[in-house]
């Protein structure tokens, strides 16, 4: 048993860079104890020292959630040393490739990590959260829930898993002291391939770009107001508007910009 100063904690997945190390910085600077969980990599300690820098307590977790035994190893670790209060859902990744070139690994592992690590951490954390006065789960889903989309195929199909699993969940966990919110990021220069893939996407994409530092800053005040559901930007809930047109529209609409990605 870690021998902890503080009384709850939040766990952060994918912290080590990205809008994950952001939603860690945020909740660090609101106070929050937090434990935080990524690949093996120096990302991770370095995002820990920064919230260390802000006076919180930080533990680590290095590990490969797109293993289920990993998954469990992890809440293990958590639930007997800690009590968590708040569940970040965030690891997770994206791409534009044409369905027959990926890999079929690539795929699996997008599924696993975008979708089952989501259903099948939280459903291991909720004993945990459920003993709290007051939890929040927060899922990072993204705008690309609401359309599918050509040569990205999978991805939105997982973060549409995201939405109607949080939404069911919320639903379900109505009257107790967890609620359950859902951030949709409009695209965010997170690494080098995102960057690169965005400003081939032209215009309209680029004007829907957002900090990730920015997105993080409203998607944790969207959860401390439980929100169900959080989109930053106009553009994005521009986006989301879309949902409103017929589906074939509207597939080939956002397939037409991904295009010009893939070339
Ligand atoms: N960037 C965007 O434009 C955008 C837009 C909408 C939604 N989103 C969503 O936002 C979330 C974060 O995206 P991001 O762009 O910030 O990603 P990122 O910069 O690539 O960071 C991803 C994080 O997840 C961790 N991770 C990756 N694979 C993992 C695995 N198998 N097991 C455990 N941890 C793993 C990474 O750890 P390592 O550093 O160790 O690899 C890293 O900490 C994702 O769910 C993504 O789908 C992103």
């Amino acid at each position: 048993m870690i021998q902890t100063k503080s009384t709850s904690f939040a766990l952060v997945t994918g912290a080590s860079q990205g809008l994950g190390r952001y939603i860690a910085i945020e909740l660090a600077e609101r106070q929050v104890n937090l434990l935080l969980a990524a690949l093996p990599n120096d990302g991770l300690q370095d995002t820990a020292y920064v919230c260390q820098q802000m006076g919180v307590e930080v533990y680590t977790f290095e590990t490969d959630l797109t293993e289920k035994a990993n998954v469990n190893r992890l809440a293990e670790w958590a639930n007997e040393n800690f009590d968590v209060r708040i569940l970040v859902n965030n690891a997770g990744f994206g791409g534009s490739r044409r369905m027959t070139e990926v890999p079929l690994d690539y795929l699996d592992s997008m599924i696993r990590l975008n979708a089952n690590a989501v259903a099948l951490l939280t459903h291991q954390f909720l004993p945990n959260l459920l003993r709290q006065q007051e939890a929040f789960i927060l899922n990072v889903s993204s705008i690309a829930a609401f359309s599918p989309v050509g040569f990205k195929t999978v991805y939105p199909a997982t973060k549409k898993f995201v939405q109607h699993f949080s939404e069911g969940l919320r639903e379900e966990l109505w009257g107790t002291g967890v609620s359950v919110s859902v951030v949709y990021p409009g695209p965010m220069i997170t690494n080098e391939d995102i960057r690169q893939r965005s400003e081939r996407q032209g215009w309209l994409v680029k004007q829907s770009i957002l900090p990730p530092e920015r997105v993080a800053k409203i998607a944790v005040s969207g959860l401390f107001q439980k929100k169900m559901s959080i989109t930053p930007g106009w553009p994005n809930r521009l986006y989301r508007l879309l949902s409103v047109l017929p589906s074939q529209w509207r597939t080939s609409l956002a397939t037409r910009v991904v295009r010009r990605e893939i070339g």
